[in-house]
């Protein structure tokens, strides 16, 4: 989703093995490559060093964007963290409002609460996809700016476009989090549970299922 030439930020990047991978097979420039703490950073001082390219790297201690300015990058990748720190990180940094930067996001939870944020800030979500990895299924999105904002129903806050997927990957993704609306429905069936909550459970099944 990284778009080809542009220069990356790459937030929370651990070893920095996607900036890497990025720089070495040509499809960005140049990158910064972020990380809360010493230890990812001192990790990717060794990947940089064991690919040569030091000089198109900037490696960078920084909490989310906060260190980021915002004329040095057009894509910005946030990749696995839960959706709510994703969430948190984009909105402690208003001037990723401006349709100019392309967002890529991978959150490992909590997506429901990322595409909210996202489509409630203005966001659009321009494409989502899926895959396999060691057996589990992971999700990306990427988002522009776009300053409107747009309703969707509970269903497609909870599961983006993967329902309409037809790939192995989505299909998994899917069925998770439907196993989960299940197993709450269920729980609240056998509770004095609040009647509001088991309508909306029901209303994401319907949907799903029409
Ligand atoms: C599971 S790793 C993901 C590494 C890489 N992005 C990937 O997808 O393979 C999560 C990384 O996010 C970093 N992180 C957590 N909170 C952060 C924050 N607020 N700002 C920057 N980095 C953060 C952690 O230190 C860790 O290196």
């Amino acid at each position: 989703m990284v778009r080809k030439d542009s220069r990356l930020a790459d937030i929370g990047k651990d070893h920095a093995y996607l900036t890497a991978s990025l720089i070495l097979d040509g499809t960005v420039k140049s990158a910064v490559a972020a990380d809360l703490r010493k230890g990812p950073l001192e990790n990717a001082e060794a990947t940089v060093k064991a690919y040569g390219i030091a000089d198109k790297v900037e490696l960078r201690l920084s909490d989310g964007l906060t260190a980021i300015s915002p004329d040095e990058a057009d894509d910005i990748v946030i990749a696995g963290m839960g959706g709510i720190l994703i969430s948190e990180i984009l909105s402690a940094a208003p001037w990723v409002k401006n349709e100019k930067y392309k967002l890529i996001l991978q959150p490992q939870s909590h997506d429901e609460v990322l595409r909210a944020w996202l489509w409630d800030n203005g966001f659009e979500i321009s494409e989502e996809a899926s895959c396999f990895d060691d057996g589990k299924s992971y999700i990306c999105m990427s988002a522009f700016y776009t300053g409107q904002s747009a309703a969707h129903s509970e269903a497609q806050i909870l599961l983006g476009g993967f329902a309409e997927k037809d790939d192995e990957a989505s299909a998994a993704f899917v069925e998770k989090k439907l196993r989960r609306v299940r197993v709450r429905l269920d729980a609240l069936g056998k509770s004095d549970a609040d009647n509001a909550e088991i309508e909306a459970l029901k209303r994401i099944i319907d949907e799903v299922n029409r």
